[in-house]
């Protein structure tokens, strides 16, 4: 057992899944702070709460950035974030300072990837817009022009970003009949065989796919890629789709391509800023699904990801191996 002054300080910046508590107790080297709330710790908590912290375990909506680190100070050795997505970080800052970065990449992949289809779907064939006209007397009789949408058989799909996320998406979506399957990127990915994956120019995958499916990472290069022109490249028929994250898309370019009829519909689960405020335009048409950012909320998938952020954590104290360590 450590003495009191040998314990480490780790701030936890939310409520998350026992199992990591679990194991952030058992080690019996924590002096663990936790913010013990669903909702997010506000900023000048967030500040004094990783005062002299050795560990910081944090959320994709923390901000972790130089004031957070000043904040933290000299003792800091590891931050490990509940999710695959590192954009909150301020990474050369972190890598400057020799700090570690313990991420959960892999065990989320299968629960984003099937959340993406089930909303591909949904945007597609108008589930949302079904369901309301059940509910508020639309539904009068089984109509041939009602509430068409467009099917997946025959269809070509574009994915920008084949990585863990966008093949497995590519996976699900093939077995619906997918002819072609597009994909962008940074360079053309072997793994993509494995989907008949044809690497393109972004304007050709824009130009040619029935959907677009956005699953690339937040970066310099990807902020604000889905913009005017690269909705009025898209068909007029064709599906827009984004799990990645909301800052990859200019909204109010979405939504003049939605409104407009350049695009038939969008789903996204992810949005600028997140939540999305109730009056937001884009929850004023029924051609766009908006979801909550729950692309990894299985219980199983969250249990997983909240054990191997705490492993990943008490891995940086220790000076050990991550199980996941993001490469700086
Ligand atoms: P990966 O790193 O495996 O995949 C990211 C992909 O983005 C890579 O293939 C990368 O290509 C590509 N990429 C990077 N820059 C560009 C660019 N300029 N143009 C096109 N593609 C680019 O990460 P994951 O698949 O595990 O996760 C992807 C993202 O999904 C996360 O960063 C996160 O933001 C989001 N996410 C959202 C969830 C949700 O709940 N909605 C859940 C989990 C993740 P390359 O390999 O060539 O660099
Ligand atoms: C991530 O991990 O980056 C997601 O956005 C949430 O699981």
């Amino acid at each position: 057992m450590m003495s009191a002054q040998q314990m480490m300080k780790v701030f936890v910046t939310r409520r998350i899944p026992q199992e990591g508590m679990k194991i952030l107790q058992k080690a019996g080297m924590c002096n663990l702070s936790v913010w013990d709330s669903d909702e997010p710790v506000p900023r000048a908590e967030l500040l004094k709460g990783v005062a002299g912290a050795h560990g910081i375990l944090c959320l994709l909506s923390d901000k972790i950035d130089t004031e957070v680190l000043d904040a933290a100070g000299p003792n800091l050795k590891v931050i490990s974030t509940l999710s695959v997505g590192f954009d909150h970080l301020a990474i050369d800052e972190i890598k400057k300072r020799g700090i570690r970065v313990g991420y959960t990449p892999d065990v989320l992949t299968d629960a984003t990837a099937e959340l993406t289809v089930a909303l591909l779907l949904a945007t597609a064939r108008r589930l949302p817009e079904g369901v309301e006209e059940v509910k508020n007397g639309g539904w009068s009789t089984w109509k041939p022009l009602w509430l068409c949408g467009y099917g997946l058989s025959g269809s070509t799909v574009g994915v920008i970003g084949l990585g863990r996320i966008g093949l497995a998406i590519a996976r699900r979506l093939k077995p619906f009949g997918v002819k072609r399957l597009l994909y962008t990127g940074r360079q053309p990915k072997p793994q993509a065989q494995e989907v008949d994956g044809e690497y393109v120019p972004l304007d050709t995958l824009l130009s040619e796919s029935d959907f677009v499916v956005v699953s690339c990472s937040l970066t310099p290069d990807t902020q604000g890629l889905c913009d005017k022109t690269f909705f009025s490249k898209m068909k007029k028929t064709s599906i827009f789709i984004n799990t990645s994250r909301g800052a990859v898309v200019n909204q109010e370019d979405l939504f003049e391509a939605l409104s407009s009829g350049q695009i038939a519909a969008a789903g996204l689960d992810v949005t600028t800023p997140e939540p999305l405020p109730t009056d937001h335009p884009l929850l004023t048409l029924k051609n766009c699904v908006v979801l909550p950012h729950i692309g990894s909320a299985t219980y199983s998938t969250r249990g997983v990801m909240s054990a191997l952020t705490a492993n990943n954590l008490l891995a940086g104290l220790t000076g050990s191996e991550m199980p996941s360590e993001l490469k700086l």
